[in-house]
């Protein structure tokens, strides 16, 4: 079966944004550096660059952001905003079409402001060009009219720091990339951590949980925030109908294998892929594009989807040759694993 892009938001472990994920009201949001919880090194660095550039009263670097989504890039782009005390603008890549809409997007910023651009590798290189002179002058060169009556003009722009966010810091062109004076790589989370965000999310929510179930719930949401606050709401749901709310390990226990999210966070789709792997390529190697049409799905959701976490818990390796399964994936799934060295 096929699983397209409306078909995967339904997916209670995908860890792209859906409608009930809320948007940036979520109370469940962090709003300061303090509030946010994981990502130690990265937001050490960040204090520090956001502190140095209030104190010489300059706009911070452009930072760009990288990570498999769900980790809190846009969490973390409003909190940069927060503590330089400045206005933030949310765009994303596919939604600047042509030169101008990113030009009249730039005119519109004031001194200091963040302008935020999610799934920034999704710029047409016309676009891109446009950002250069803006983020390394402060300046945007518009041309009007065509031929002989074309018109360019030479604007200065307000000196803003560009937020850029992508899940393949690998596709951005290297002029780009080249522009941004801060790169910070975002880590899936600890299941200690996810807890502590869980327990936090409880609490915003008025929900009791022990420190038990909310470990449960931590330990099967893939090491990304967006997919254990989801987890959350539905396993409140359980705990309200049968417990009078108060969620406890047996409750989230319970409450997330009805909704088919087994012990390590894997889903009927994570099963299938590796289900695949092992009746169709003896486990592997397989290369991606091979793979990507054995289970129907992009080659782009399986890489940032689907292997970030099965990487991170260690059932997958990326060869040379294209992608294995290892011993711990076949004992995961109950099948006797082949008499053959894993690599
Ligand atoms: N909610 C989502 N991500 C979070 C984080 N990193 N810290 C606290 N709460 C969160």
């Amino acid at each position: 079966m096929k699983i397209d892009k409306e078909n995967i938001n339904e997916r209670m472990v995908s860890p792209e944004e859906i409608v009930s994920d809320s948007d940036l009201e979520n109370p469940l949001r962090p709003l300061s550096i303090g509030d946010y919880i994981g990502q130690e090194k990265v937001k050490e660095n960040l204090a520090v660059f956001i502190r140095a550039a209030k104190m010489r009263g300059e706009p911070l670097d452009h930072v760009l952001l990288y990570g498999p989504p769900g980790l809190g890039k846009t969490t973390l782009s409003t909190i940069i905003a927060r503590e330089l005390g400045v206005n933030i603008r949310i765009t994303s890549g596919p939604a600047i079409e042509r030169p101008g809409d990113l030009a009249a997007l730039l005119t519109k910023l004031t001194d200091g402001d963040v302008l935020f651009v999610d799934e920034i590798h999704r710029l047409s290189r016309n676009v891109e060009e446009i950002l250069y002179p803006a983020m390394e002058d402060f300046s945007v060169d518009i041309v009007t009219g065509k031929g002989q009556m074309a018109t360019s003009y030479h604007l200065a722009l307000p000196k803003f720091t560009l937020v850029g966010a992508t899940t393949r810091a690998g596709q951005l062109s290297a002029p780009l990339r080249d522009r941004f004076g801060v790169i910070l790589r975002l880590e899936l989370y600890s299941n200690e951590e996810l807890g502590k965000i869980v327990k936090r999310s409880a609490g915003i929510l008025g929900m009791t949980i022990s420190d038990e179930g909310a470990l449960e719930i931590a330990s099967r949401s893939r090491g990304t925030p967006r997919i254990a606050n989801r987890l959350l709401k539905r396993v409140r749901d359980f705990a309200q109908v049968i417990n009078g709310g108060n969620v406890t390990y047996n409750i989230a226990n319970q409450a997330l294998n009805k909704l088919g999210v087994d012990e390590l966070g894997l889903d009927s789709n994570d099963r299938r892929l590796i289900e695949t792997i092992i009746n169709f390529y003896g486990g592997g190697p397989v290369g991606l594009e091979t793979l990507s049409a054995a289970v129907g799905e992009e080659s782009v959701t399986i890489e940032d989807v689907y292997e970030p976490y099965l990487l991170q818990i260690g059932f997958l390796n990326r060869t040379p040759r294209g992608r294995s399964l290892t011993k711990a994936a076949y004992l995961h799934m109950g099948i006797e694993p082949p008499e053959v060295a894993f690599c």
